[in-house]
This record gives C-alpha cells, structure tokens and sequence, in this order.
C-alpha cells in the first residue's frame, strides 16, 4: 500500500511526532519542559546523537536535527535516510500515522524526511503467505516550506516509485513480454496517455531485426510498446523521447550466464519499467511537455530456434550487426527502438537501460553511468536534476575510438567490444542508431540491490524514475 503524504490535519491526535531542527532555539518552547529542553541539548551537544527520542508515555517525540552545512543537494539526501530511519522506528512501534513539524527555514528538509519515509516504507509482500504489512501509512507534515503542488508530485512520485520497484521485483512467472505490455496500457490508461503495442506480426513487418533476433529462443511472443503524453498545451515544439530496455528475463541466451549471475536478472527490464513510470508521473501531475516512450520487450532465452554467435542479423534501421554474443541482447532490441524514434524528429532522447556488468562495476550502485552524443546543455541539465533526486550521472568518455571496436569483418558492426570499457563500447553500439542529441544511462549498477540502502531499499530500488520527473518538471 502507497504511505500518503499530507499538510498538517490541527483535529488529528497524533501517536507520533518528529521536530525537525538545525537548533534547539528553534523548539516550539510551550511544548517542552525546561527539563526536556535541557534533555534535548545534552543529547544532542555532548552525544553528538542527531535524533533524539523524548521519553513520553502518551505518545512518541522525536527530534530531528539536520545540519544546515555544505551543498544543498547533499542535506537534501541525509534528510531522506533520516526519514528511513525514523519510518523504520515507527513501524516497529506500530505507529500508523505521524507528524512532522519543521522548525526550520530549509526549502527542502521537511520534503526530503517525508519523502525517505515514503519511500523507505516501501514494501514487495505479495508472494508471503503470512503478509506483515508496515505499520506506516500516513504522514502528516506541519510546514510553510511545500505548497499544495509539492504535496501532489510528492504522493505522485511515490506511487510512480512503488510501482516501478514492483515491476523490476516481479519475476519472470508473472512478467513476461506481453503481461507487461497489458501493464504498461492499463497504467498509461489511467493517466491519460496514449498507448499502441505492436505485437509479434508488426514488430515483424516493421522489420525490427534486433527485437526478432533476442525473441527467436522464446516460447513468449515480443511486444514493443509506444506511449504518448502530449497535452494541449506542450511547452516544447519536438518531443523527449525515452526508451527503455525491457528484457523480462536475461538467461544470456545460447551464451548462457554461469554461476549466480543470472540470478537477478528479472530485473532487466528496469529501464523500462522507469521509463513507462517517469510518463506515469508526469501524466499525472499533468506537466506540460511532449514526452514519448518506447519500450521493447523479450525475454532472452537459449532454445533451438535461438539467435547463434555469427548469426548476422539487419536491424530497423537496415543496418546489419555480426553476433558475438547473444548476452549482448540489450543493445539489440534497444537499437531497433532508437531507430524508431527518429521518426518523432526528438528534441532529445534518452535510454535507460541495465546495459552491461561493466558499467556497474565501474561504480557500483552509488550512480548512473552516463555518455551523450550532441547533448551537451541537456546533458548538464540531467546531471543537475541526478544531484536534486540523488540518483547521479557519472560521465563517461564517448570518443570516436571506442567505435572503432565494433567494427565487423562480415557486417557493418558486431553487438561487442573488447575486454574493455564494455560499458563505453555498448553505448557506442546504440549510438550507430541514433541521428538526433543522444543520452544513454547505463543503470546496471543501482537498479537492483543486493543489500539494503536507506530509503532505497533491498532489491528493485525504481531509479530512473524520479530522475526522469525532475528533467522534465525542470522544462516548465
Ligand atoms: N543484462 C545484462 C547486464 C547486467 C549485468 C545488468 C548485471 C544488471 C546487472 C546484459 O544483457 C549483459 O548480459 N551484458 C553483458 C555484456 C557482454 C556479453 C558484452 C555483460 O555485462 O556481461
Ligand atoms: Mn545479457
Ligand atoms: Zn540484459
């Protein structure tokens, strides 16, 4: 169930309370004791504890300080695992609902706690037969700081959040190609987006190559879905386009992967599920700017009739590819899809897509490895929006010799580099199929954890989401 943020309710009795603070001078001084003031500043001054729980038999008292030091950005994000924390708390106390009352002048800080409650509250039970839900529902936020706008992109964003990790957390019995496509129309329906999917006998007839290809050892039919948010009143003249990696199952193909590491690989389509749940939110909270979404879907299995290293196959654009290696399938059916989106002649585009292992052990799941191709001011601009979300870019270099890796002998390009910068070299790939500004975020790393990460959580963590909003809300 979705933890619902809302303004202060003065009828409401509240079993919980957080103040959140950068000083003790800044206590409501008629709610506390003098003794509870001076409980509170030893704590906080000789302890050096930055929340504080004030014993009280009725209800429960916390206090939150926060240092008003540093980068805004940077305060921002120990708000939200502040906010973690003290969901976490509640809920082993059984808490259902809370306040939080900010004390301080910070634009954000009330927000972001609210906002790692929210979040840190998510839950993936429904497999469980004895379902222990979170206490946590609601919380109550008594601020001057948020107008009645971020209240509404705050609960947007959470719900849009929750249902991506559900999507990356399903596993491959519940989410194939096709049930997600049905997914992605009943989300896009309810948010008032346009939606096609092009099944099997169209992705064939559009000649998409790369999606048939990935397709050919499953016994599950592809699908290619289109969303469209276009209000009447668009800000941009050409569109943003986001596409999406939509692997259900990535078992590495004839190439199969060894050992434990295709043990998270229903997480493969994480690009995806954040692409159609950015639009989502977007559609929601009604922002008004053209965005388009593209999401290729397949499983990638080994059968008898699956695609063969050496197999050369010709792609959307018409372009043939040489296969190395069939666990390079991402780039495959994420090249057909930025072919097809030339044809909405983008403002820009941008995949998100568990692309490759290099990527994510280049930097672990700390951020989002990143390359553009004639973006430059878009590209700084997405980067601003990874500080405000906390999911950050880290650029990688793009030169043109990485190109010359994959080059072919038999075809115009092959689906693999050398040993290294396999990173690097996958985007190379995608941008062969790119002739408008180009991003790619390779979100191999962060998308999926192995161990908890504040408000992040285990497992499906949904990034992309948030980030996608922020760049288009930053448009208005
Ligand atoms: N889906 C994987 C990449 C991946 C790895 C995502 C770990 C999330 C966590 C991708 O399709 C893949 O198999 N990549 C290969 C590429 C290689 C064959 C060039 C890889 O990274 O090993
Ligand atoms: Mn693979
Ligand atoms: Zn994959």
């Amino acid at each position: 169930m979705q933890t619902i943020v809302k303004k202060l309710n003065k009828e409401k009795n509240y079993k919980a309370s957080v103040y959140l603070i950068n000083d003790c001078k800044q206590l409501p001084l008629s709610q506390f004791s003098e003794e509870e003031l001076h409980f509170i500043s030893y704590q906080h001054d000789e302890l050096e504890k930055e929340m504080i729980l004030l014993p009280k038999i009725e209800r429960i008292i916390m206090i939150q300080f926060f240092k008003n030091e540093g980068e805004s950005y940077k305060i921002n994000e120990k708000c939200r695992k502040s906010g973690d924390k003290i969901a976490s708390f509640l809920n082993e106390n059984k808490i259902a609902s809370v306040l939080i009352t900010d004390c301080c002048e910070n634009q954000f800080a009330a927000y972001c706690l609210a906002e790692g409650m929210a979040l840190g509250n998510y839950q993936f039970i429904k497999y469980k037969t004895e379902q222990k839900s979170n206490s946590l529902q609601e919380i109550y936020i008594d601020s001057t700081q948020i107008n009645k706008l971020q209240y509404e992109h705050l609960n947007i964003l959470t719900d849009a959040v929750y249902k991506c990790r559900n999507l990356v957390n399903e596993p491959l019995t519940f989410l194939d190609a096709v049930s997600f496509s049905e997914i992605i129309t009943q989300m896009a329906k309810d948010a008032n987006v346009k939606v096609d999917v092009f099944n099997k006998t169209k992705i064939e007839s559009l000649k998409m190559g790369g999606l048939i290809a990935v397709n050919r050892g499953s016994i599950d039919p592809p699908t290619f879905s289109v969303l469209e948010w276009k209000p009447k009143e668009h800000k941009n003249t050409k569109p943003f386009v986001f596409v999406g990696k939509g692997v259900v199952y990535d078992t590495g193909g004839v190439n199969i992967k060894p050992g434990d590491s295709m043990l998270d690989m229903k997480c493969d389509m994480g690009g995806a599920a954040a692409v159609v749940c950015a639009i989502y939110a977007i559609a929601k909270a009604k922002l008004p700017i053209h965005v388009v979404g593209l999401i290729p879907s397949t499983d990638n299995r080994p059968d008898g009739n699956a695609y063969v290293p050496g197999d050369v196959i010709t792609m959307f654009t018409g372009k043939t590819v040489e296969i190395m290696n069939t666990d390079a399938e991402g780039r495959l059916i994420l090249a057909d899809a930025l072919g097809y989106a030339s044809k909405y002649q983008p403002e820009l585009v941008i995949d998100l897509a568990t692309l490759t292992g290099a990527a994510s052990r280049a930097i672990g799941p700390y951020g989002i490895v990143a390359m553009h191709a004639n973006a430059e001011t878009e590209f700084d601009n997405l980067k601003n929006s990874g500080q405000n979300v906390y999911e950050r870019l880290a650029e990688f270099p793009f030169w043109e010799e990485y190109g010359e890796l994959i080059k072919s002998d038999v075809a115009d390009i092959k689906n693999l580099g050398g040993s290294e910068a396999g990173m690097i070299t996958a985007g190379k790939f995608l941008q062969e199929f790119t002739d408008y500004p180009f991003i790619h975020l390779d979100i191999a790393g962060p998308v999926f954890l192995s161990k908890k990460d504040s408000y992040r959580g285990k497992a499906a963590t949904g990034v992309g989401v948030r980030l996608l909003f922020d760049f288009i809300l930053s448009k208005i």
